[in-house]
Formats: C-alpha cells, structure tokens, sequence
C-alpha cells in the first residue's frame, strides 16, 4: 500500500484526479472505472470536469458504482446514481447508459444484489477504483462486521452511518434508508488498483485502522492490506493517526519518477 500525506484536501483530489486520468488516457479503447460516491471524492470529480473542458474525453469509459441506497424511488436526487450523474458522469460525458449502479429501487432487492455482481463482473477489469472511507472504516456501505470476501448484497446501515449521512437528507435521520445494496469487498478488492481518499480529523482513526491496523472485519477498510495495489491518499488532517506517516512523506518525496501510481 502506497500512503501519500499531502497538506490540503485540494492536492488529494489532484492526486486522485491524476489516477483516474491515466487510466482514461492509457485505454482509449474502452475502459471500467470504479466510482464512489460521498464527499470525499468530490474535489477529484471536479478537477476530472475540468480536464474534460480541458479536452480529456471520456465517451469510451464505463462507470460502476459500489454502492446505492435500498427503498428511494428510480431518480431520487439523493440516490447514489443521481448524484454520481450530477457531480461528474453528465458533466464529463459519460453516457447515462455506461453509468451502472445497483439497483435500489427493484423489488427484490436481493436479486438486484446477485444482477449487479454478474453486471461487475461481465464490465471487469476494473481499472481504477475510487474509495472513500466512513468514520467507522466501512468501504462502499460495507459496515464492521463485513466478510472480507463477501460480494454485492443487501446491508443493513449502521446508526452512525445513518446519522453520518442523514446532512444529505436535510438532517432527517429517519429519510436515510435503514438498507442498501454495495458491492462486497471480495468484489471490491477485484479492481486492479484501488484509491482511497479520505479528508480531515473525522477519518484519522479510520484511516490508521485501514492502513496500520490489524486486517479485521471490524474496520472494513483494513482489507485494503491485502490487496496488491493500493493508493491511500490523505491530508494532514485525516494522516493524524498514521504512526507510519513520516516514512510515507519520505517516501513520496523520493519517488522514482518510474514508480508512477
Ligand atoms: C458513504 C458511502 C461510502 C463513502 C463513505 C464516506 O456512506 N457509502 O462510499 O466512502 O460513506 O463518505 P464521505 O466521503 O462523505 O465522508
């Protein structure tokens, strides 16, 4: 696992922005990109907005998402496909028929579970894929108590998780859906290269059981060690906790230029 600790929540998305591009760029025949949703990706989506304006184009990549919300109707705005379409497929030109996400709106969500692990399947190699991580270490919605080899199926939120995202639903607890559907994280850790970007203090434990911890259900994230190709990038802030932190900044200032992403 690469850990980069940059000063500014800006230089991360830079970072990640750069990750994505390359994979873009490196094959203009067709390519799965793994997107997530949350805050925390968002400063990396707009500066992939901004090299689309720039001429990068994207017409030949595939979106899948990790995760979606169980019970909001087809085109909530707060459903993870409307929102991924709103803050970076639309606005780079990905056609809305290349964007897949699980489907929480059908009605067997578990049968949605098993179409959309066949659907990931079928789209693989996920070139890149793009992680946030929840203050409690859960990956996609991926809560403590995961399998680490489990795959796409209905979870059931944590409160915290609930609490945590219910700013996107005006502050109502009781708007954010108690189940959704997410990718496992055997799913998951099928992408080629996995990028985690995670910002401020809220993050630092989580960041520091992801990256230092033991590998344990308990934080989700700490399946990342096993995975041959990890990007963990981090500010200062959410780096708070990283008894490695010093080595990871001496290693990202001699870098090989080779050593790329
Ligand atoms: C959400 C999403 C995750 C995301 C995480 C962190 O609930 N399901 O994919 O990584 O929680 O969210 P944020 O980036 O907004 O802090």
């Amino acid at each position: 696992m690469e850990v980069v600790v940059l000063p500014t929540p800006e230089d991360c998305g830079r970072v990640v922005a750069d990750v994505v591009t390359a994979a873009v760029e490196a094959a203009p025949g067709g390519v799965t990109i793994g997107l997530a949703t949350g805050s925390s990706p968002l400063l990396a989506y707009r500066g992939l907005v901004a090299r689309h304006e720039a001429g990068l184009r994207f017409d030949h990549v595939t979106a899948v998402l990790l995760d979606e919300y169980v019970g909001l109707p087809a085109g909530h705005p707060e459903s993870y496909r409307e929102v991924i379409r709103r803050e970076l497929t639309d606005a780079v030109g990905i056609d809305p028929a290349r964007v897949h996400g699980p489907d929480g709106s059908a009605p067997d969500p578990l049968q949605a579970a098993r179409h959309y692990e066949a659907l990931v399947t079928s789209l693989r190699p996920v070139a890149v894929q793009v992680l946030g991580i929840g203050a409690n270490g859960h990956v996609g919605f991926n809560e403590p108590g995961s399998s680490l080899a489990s795959r796409t199926r209905v979870k059931t939120l944590t409160e915290q998780t609930r609490a945590d995202n219910a700013r996107f639903f005006d502050g109502d607890v009781a708007a954010v859906p108690r189940h959704v559907l997410t990718q496992g994280l055997g799913t998951i850790g099928e992408a080629e290269h996995l990028v985690l970007v995670a910002t401020g203090a809220a993050k630092a434990a989580a960041v520091a059981g992801a990256a230092e911890g033991p590998v344990t259900t308990s934080c989700p994230g700490s399946v990342l060690q096993l995975h041959p190709h990890v990007t963990l990038v981090v500010d200062e802030a959410a780096a708070g906790q990283l008894e490695r932190a010093d080595y990871a900044r001496y290693v990202l200032a001699h870098k090989l230029a080779e050593q790329g992403w």
